[in-house]
């Protein structure tokens, strides 16, 4: 295979003018890892998704222009990365409707925002499926299509993320398992130490608590809101601890290493608040008071953020997005019907080169487990294990000795060498799973 950059793929939820937190939490990070070498970046903006959520065509449209306004004004350059708005790719519902039709509804099912909407219908009486439409249902498929579309490498996301991004790979998997391998599978790229932000009071900047400093609010309401920032009732002189102050945090999210110090020796003199506060107030001006003014410029220009999203996509649309559905529609058989396709035989032969993969997981029992797949099909199903190393030590195992010892006993199940080690997928023949072992000790040599 051709060596190509790796390709990252963000997608932003249009929510409206983001504040600090996001800033500092999101957008500045983001924005800054796709200056490194060897990325290849994409950025769009989730407006089939904002759907889900808001029946408001008004405010779609607002916040779609707020938040393409804001990542522009902080720096994120149309010419480094792709740029685009999802809904100006409708390759990207089309493949929604072809991975629908492999997606498991079962899995659909256990997603956590489908399952907390259906829990709070539970607590409050109420029918499973009141309220939820099938677009709340459907939006993990449709993420997978933003994915696979371009067969992105690797999808930063918070954890609560994860999920999503697990079954935009079972999704493809199971293309590539049908019909050949078109997918790459992506992986969550998950920050684990997200810059999370306080907000006035103290607690998480967030929309909810309704506790935020606005990203680009004019230089007096910035003031206004960094004055309004709780601190105790300690006076001037007297010692101050950063550990604790959302003032300090907030200074630090901004300043360097040596401003950073000065304000904790300054905390340790006893600087007043109204001091600090003042100093916090100036350092934050200084870096959003020209993201400021360029926030404000774009939002005055809509065309030309038009303009620049359109040819974003326009671009992506006919160097990548089109091409693909084309060799995906043939590949599911929606294909020129003079041109006889190769047929089952030679899909077959494509997706049994996508070799078999063990997959460790832990129970809600505590235990760790692992099952050997093949595509969508269950060939091993362990028994539990006290660690996960313990697990990973036999399958390290069953793929050294590729199948050798194992044997079956009706009732019972798979031993190896005399140790039980799990039961056989429903209607798996001991000798397929063999056939499976053997294909990891041929790609060892
Ligand atoms: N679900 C993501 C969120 O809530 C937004 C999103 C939609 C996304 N499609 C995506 C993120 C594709 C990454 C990749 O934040």
């Amino acid at each position: 295979m051709s060596q190509r950059p790796l390709r990252v793929l963000t997608g932003i939820k249009p929510t409206g003018v983001p504040h600090l937190g996001n800033y500092v939490g999101a957008i500045r990070p983001a924005i800054s890892a796709s200056n490194a070498p060897g990325v290849e970046s994409f950025f769009f903006l989730a407006d089939y998704h904002a759907l889900i959520s808001t029946h408001d065509p008004v405010r779609v449209q607002q916040s779609t222009l707020e938040v393409a306004a804001s990542w522009l004004a902080c720096g994120l350059d149309p010419a480094r990365v792709a740029f685009y708005r999802q809904s100006d790719i409708p390759e990207t519902t089309e493949l929604t409707w072809l991975l629908t039709c492999v997606a498991g509804k079962g899995i659909l099912n256990r997603a956590h925002a489908y399952k907390a909407a259906v829990d709070r219908n539970r607590d409050e009486g109420e029918d499973d499926d009141a309220g939820v439409t099938a677009g709340l249902f459907m939006y993990p498929v449709l993420m997978a299509a933003d994915i696979l579309l371009f067969n992105a490498d690797q999808v930063p996301v918070g954890r609560d993320q994860i999920q999503h991004i697990e079954m935009a790979r079972d999704f493809g998997q199971r293309f590539n398992h049908l019909y050949g391998s078109h997918f790459t599978l992506p992986e969550a790229l998950v920050e684990e130490q997200v810059a999370t932000l306080p907000g006035l009071d103290g607690r998480k900047m967030s929309k909810s608590y309704d506790n935020v400093i606005p990203l680009f609010a004019p230089r007096e309401q910035l003031r206004k809101a960094v004055f309004s920032i709780v601190t105790d009732s300690r006076a001037p002189g007297e010692p101050k601890e950063p550990e604790g102050s959302a003032l300090f945090d907030l200074y630090r999210a901004f300043a360097s290493e040596a401003e950073t110090t000065a304000m904790r020796e300054a905390y340790a003199a006893g600087i007043a608040w109204g001091e600090a506060k003042e100093r916090l107030f100036e350092r934050i001006d200084i870096e959003v008071a020209p993201l400021r003014e360029r926030y404000n410029a774009l939002v005055a220009d809509p065309g030309a953020i038009e303009r620049q999203l359109r040819d974003g996509a326009a671009r992506l649309r006919e160097e990548v997005a089109a091409p693909f559905l084309r060799e995906l529609r043939s590949a599911v058989g929606l294909h020129d019907l003079s041109r006889p396709l190769a047929g089952k035989a030679a899909a077959n032969e494509a997706a049994a080169a996508a070799p078999p993969q063990f997959k460790q997981y832990r129970e809600d029992d505590g235990r760790f487990y692992f099952k050997l797949v093949d595509g969508d099909r269950l060939l091993l199903q362990s028994e539990g294990h006290d660690s996960p190393r313990g697990a990973g030590q036999l399958i390290a195992r069953l793929k050294r000795e590729a199948g050798a010892g194992l044997h079956h006993v009706e009732q019972v199940g798979v031993h190896l060498g005399g140790d039980l080690i799990g039961r056989l997928g429903e209607a798996v023949a001991v000798e397929q799973l063999m056939e499976a072992l053997a294909r990891f000790a041929e790609a060892e040599l």
